[in-house]
Parts: C-alpha cells; structure tokens; sequence
C-alpha cells in the first residue's frame, strides 16, 4: 500500500510497506503462542534500543498514556516533580501531575530556548523532588534537551531522571546504561510511542524502567491508575501469551516490523542518519531565506520549526503543499501563523526530502518569492554526505 501524499509532519511519519503488509496481516489471538512469539522479538529490540537492565512496557495507548505511566509508577500523590519544559508537550507534565496529586514546578524555556542547567540546579537545592521530568525533543519548538548536561545535575539529587522520548526515540541514542559523568548517572525512565522516528502507526505507548524507576515502584504499596500500573503488566510483558487486558494484535505486528527495520539498519547508523538530515534539511531551507525557531546548537534531529521569510501567508502556503500531496503542520502557540512544522525522522528517504525541499521551493514561487530549488536541494545532498559518515 503505496503512501499517496508524505506525511511531513511531525509524526505520524510515512509508514513504509514491509509495517503496513506487517499491520494488514491476519490478527491471531492475543494469548496465541506464536503471537507471543512476535511480540517477544519485539521487546527484545526494545530493551537493546534503550540498553536497559529494567523492563520494558509496550501497549495499547498513545504517547500521552505513556507519559502518564513513567509518572504514576514512580511519584506518589503529594510528592514533588520538576518538570523542565521546552515547550507544548514539556508543559503537558504539569497537568499529568495536576490529575495524579502530585506536586509539580515547573521551569520553562522561552521558546525555541533550553532551559539553563543553573536554575534547575537552584530549584533541586530546594530539596525533596522525586522527579524530574524532560523532554528529549519538544514537536513544538524543536529544541532538543542536552543530556550530557542534565543527567549529572538531576542525578546530584537523587531524583529520578525521567525522558520523553516521544519526539526523539529511534533517532536520538537514549542509552539508559550509559553513565553520564559518574556510576550512578542514568537515565531511569524513557517514554516513547509508535508514531513517530520509530515509524509506525500511532496507537502505542513504549515505556522503558530501569532499576531504580522499578524500585520505586515496588516501594508505593499501589497507585491510582489499574491500566498504567505497570506491576499489572510486568509478568505479560515476560510472557506475552497471559492475559491482563487484550494486546493490540495488529499494531504488534507492525511494531514488531519497525524495530526488525530499526535493528537492521543499526542504531548507531539511525542515529547519525537523522542528525544528517536535520542539518541537511535546515541548510537547504536557508537557501528559501528561511530561519528557524531553535539555534542551530539546540536544533533537534527530528523535527523543524520553521519561520517564514516575509510574505507568506501561512494557510495559503500549506494548502498549497497539501494539494501537491506534502502534508506540513502549523506552529503552535505564541507562533501559529508565523511559521511551520516539518517532521524529518522515521523510515524515511533521500528521495521524499528532495521532493519535499522542491516542493516547498516551487510553492514559494507560486506565493511571488525568488526560491533556488535545485541549489536548495544540491546543499541538502551535500550536507547530508558531510554529516552521515560512519
Ligand atoms: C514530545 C511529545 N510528548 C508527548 C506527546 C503526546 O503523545 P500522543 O499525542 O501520542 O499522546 C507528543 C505528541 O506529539 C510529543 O510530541
């Protein structure tokens, strides 16, 4: 089932054929021993994807249910999160916390900013936080957080580091081994879903605990949810023929399709292939005169916010993309009406991107502006050359 118009946005991103022929496939029972079987490969990727020695949770839900999931398993009704935000999707922990009783302050970054490693020290001087809440790569600004900065100040007071991966999973090495300067120094906690540089439909909530995340689990006697309790899932996700609540069959399936694909392409080479293209597609851009919310040094992998050089008209601008079968989504918040969000991670090609920077050029034409389309697309192949290289 060939794509009929690219999906450009920032995720749900083009579903290759290999996971719709995978998703199309007769659905079996979901205590079936050959599903289980399915799945069971499936999770095994998941755990070298984030090289964890925890569990990781794949079910039916979206990103949001997972963000929920990271939360109630880990901070009890009363207790304090910091949530760093970098945006839209930053902020959507302080109502997560507000729903649970939980405590949540939060720092916020200007946006198309990161929020500075100082004041979220300051704020955990306070003491008693449990949490602390970031997101990898906010789908609003497109800034990406700095990990190698985070980790250690979080980590310095004992709280839990949880990551949003949701915008960045798949794309961006999240390592939950990795010890960012000193033993103890890990990420505890990464929370994804299917639909975006994992490639696969939406309809999944991906979450990944590691040791200390699952010991604090297991310190809460019981917690406010029964269907993101992950002590209810725990033994299914080891033996995926059990029974808890019915396993979205289909969606397995082609989950399970995505991360043969993600393992086969290697993830160190899926990783250097997405910061290759979000520098490529932001020099080629430049040559449309457009700039972008994030500085270069914050800009993520994954995903642009782009601002419109004068004389755009934003609505006028998309239509016209859509009608030549690029789907690009709107800014959000302070800047919709100003700018556009390109999506660029996934089971995605050369090919679509060349496409897409041609169309674009050619839909500025339309609008009266001078664009360069074959400049624009010769600096999208060599950037990407230049930064793609083992
Ligand atoms: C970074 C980030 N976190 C969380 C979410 C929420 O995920 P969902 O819409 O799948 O519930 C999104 C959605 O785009 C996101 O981009």
């Amino acid at each position: 089932m060939p794509n009929k118009e690219l999906l450009l946005i920032p995720g749900p991103t083009p579903v290759v054929d290999e996971i719709y022929e995978a998703l199309s496939r007769e659905t079996m029972g979901h205590t079936d021993l050959r599903f289980a079987e399915i799945f069971r490969d499936a999770l095994s990727i998941t755990q070298k994807m984030f090289n964890t020695d925890g569990e990781v949770f794949v079910i039916a839900g979206s990103g949001t249910l997972s963000m929920e999931m990271a939360l109630v398993n880990t901070v009890a009704p009363g207790d304090k999160v910091l949530i760093v935000s970098h945006g839209y999707f930053g902020d959507r922990f302080i109502g997560i916390c507000n729903a649970l009783g939980i405590q949540a302050e939060a720092l916020v970054a200007e946006w198309g900013k990161q929020v500075n490693p100082a004041l979220i020290e300051e704020k955990l001087q306070e003491g008693n936080f449990k949490a602390v809440t970031v997101t990898h790569v906010d789908t609003s600004t497109g800034v990406v957080s700095n990990l190698e900065e985070l980790v250690p100040v979080v980590k310095k007071y004992g709280a839990l580091f949880i990551l949003d991966g949701v915008c960045a999973t798949a794309a961006l090495e999240e390592d939950m081994n990795k010890e960012f300067g000193g033993k103890d120094n890990k990420i505890d906690v990464v929370l994804t879903a299917s639909q975006k540089a994992i490639g696969v439909p939406p309809g999944l909530a991906i979450v990944a605990f590691g040791p200390k995340a699952l010991e604090a689990r297991r310190q809460m006697k019981k917690v406010a949810s029964y269907y993101a309790d992950i002590q209810n899932w725990s033994h299914i996700m080891k033996e995926p023929f059990k029974y808890f609540a019915t396993h979205p069959v289909n969606m397995i399936y082609a989950y399970a399709q995505g991360m043969k694909i993600i393992a086969a392409e290697g993830f160190a080479a899926r990783f250097r292939r997405h910061t290759a293209i979000g520098k490529a597609i932001r020099a080629a851009l430049r040559v449309y005169g457009m700039s972008f919310l994030a500085k270069e040094e914050v800009a993520a992998p994954t995903i642009s916010c782009i601002l419109y050089p004068e004389g755009v008209d934003d609505v006028k601008f998309r239509s016209s993309l859509a009608q030549k079968g690029v789907i690009a989504a709107g800014a959000l918040g302070p800047l919709a009406g100003r700018g556009f969000r390109v999506g660029h991670m996934g089971n995605t090609s050369t090919e679509q991107f060349t496409h897409a920077i041609r169309v674009i050029g050619e839909t500025l034409q339309e609008l009266g502006l001078a664009a360069d389309c074959e400049q624009a697309v010769k600096v999208y192949h060599q950037v990407f050359a230049e930064n793609n290289q083992a």
